[in-house]
């Protein structure tokens, strides 16, 4: 079976082509980026972002169509990201694929993005089992979802405020730094010493599992040492204070999943998300998992942030669990919603 995928939630668009049974793989990925369009204003302009999705996305499927061998007579299902993410960015997938589909009477499924981030393990990694937790750490999302199989979700513990991603990109920018701030502090920090600044982990009053990241971020930006000085990145004492911020905020995600963990007593644990892709989380998250029995799922770097093949995988899925939707009806809002239970009360 071959399937189409198509991403277009935030900055970047991305289409691919994978094949599932027999052979379970991607055959084509296609990704254009946005970042040079928003760099200069520090973060994705939506109305900009939709109108780029709108000028790429048909050239960006011919060619992984044509990248894959496959044609679109072949193509099975087609499969979209219809949320959560900037409306008109995803307003442009959408209209794009059940054109496509419509037109080449091909059945087209919509999926949740950030069950598609879930999902990006499985591309590499067949074999993880359930019941799972994953932790979806984004520009967007800072999730705990407990799954006690692909379509059965709850909500663990989730952001109060900014997501890890977000603070990431907004203390990058605040100290000038670039955007998206993430991969540049991911550089910046390495050879810093990690404990030479402290910060301290935000608390919920209501004790719940929850996080919380903008104490962090205001933490960061109003530092005595740094606020409102000009830095230069190769200052050593910069660097320091970099990587002490990372070490703490991934010790704080790493504490909150351990904590989840227990409770819960999965077999495996997936982090996924573009914040995944961080070494020094990834670090963290490895030392902290080998030799406890549960295993932990990390992609690779290209899994981690959007993509389409995410997308397409978990369309395959939704498809064949489901087959009694009519696929011909993909909406904006959420269809894939309906597996969450938003109950993490039992976690607490
Ligand atoms: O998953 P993603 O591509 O888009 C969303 O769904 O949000 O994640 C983008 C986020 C941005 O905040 C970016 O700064 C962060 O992922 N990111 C990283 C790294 N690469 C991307 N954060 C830390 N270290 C990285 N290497
Ligand atoms: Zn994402």
């Amino acid at each position: 079976m071959y399937i189409l995928g198509i991403e277009s939630s935030c900055d970047e668009t991305a289409v691919a082509v994978i094949e599932r049974e027999p052979q379970h793989r991607v055959l084509a990925e296609q990704i254009k980026s946005q970042v040079p369009l928003h760099a200069k204003y520090g973060g994705v302009v939506p109305e900009i972002a939709s109108r780029n999705h709108y000028e790429v996305i048909d050239q960006l499927t011919i060619e992984a169509l044509k990248e894959s061998g496959i044609t679109l007579h072949q193509i099975n299902l087609i499969a979209l990201t219809q949320g959560p993410g900037l409306l008109g960015s995803l307003l442009t997938g959408l209209s794009f694929a059940k054109g496509l589909a419509f037109k080449n009477k091909i059945p087209v499924i919509g999926v949740d993005h950030i069950l598609s981030h879930i999902e990006a393990a499985f591309i590499e990694n067949r074999e993880i089992e359930y019941p799972l937790l994953a932790l979806v750490v984004s520009g967007g999302h800072t999730t705990l979802f407990y799954q006690k199989s692909r379509f059965d979700t709850t909500v663990v513990s989730k952001t109060r405020d900014d997501a890890v991603g977000e603070i990431l990109d907004k203390v990058a920018k605040y100290y000038g730094l670039g955007y998206p701030g993430g991969p540049i502090l991911d550089r910046l920090y390495k050879g810093g010493d990690t404990r030479r600044f402290r910060f301290t982990y935000p608390k919920m009053s209501d004790g719940s599992n929850d996080f919380s990241f903008s104490g962090y971020k205001t933490a960061a930006i109003r530092h005595p040492e740094f606020a409102n000085r000009e830095v230069k990145p190769d200052d050593p004492l910069f660097k320091d204070f970099i990587a002490s911020f990372l070490n703490s905020v991934f010790d704080y995600l790493l504490y909150k999943t351990r904590t989840a963990v227990e409770a819960v007593q999965p077999k495996s644990v997936i982090v996924s998300g573009g914040v995944s892709r961080n070494s020094l989380l990834r670090e963290k998250f490895s030392n902290a998992f080998t030799e406890t029995g549960i295993k932990l799922y990390l992609s690779s770097p290209r899994y981690c942030t959007d993509n389409a093949a995410m997308v397409a995988w978990l369309g395959y899925e939704q498809y064949i669990q489901f087959p009694n939707v009519d696929y011909f009806d993909a909406q904006m809002n959420s269809y894939s919603r309906a597996f969450f239970k938003n109950d993490g009360s039992k976690f607490r």
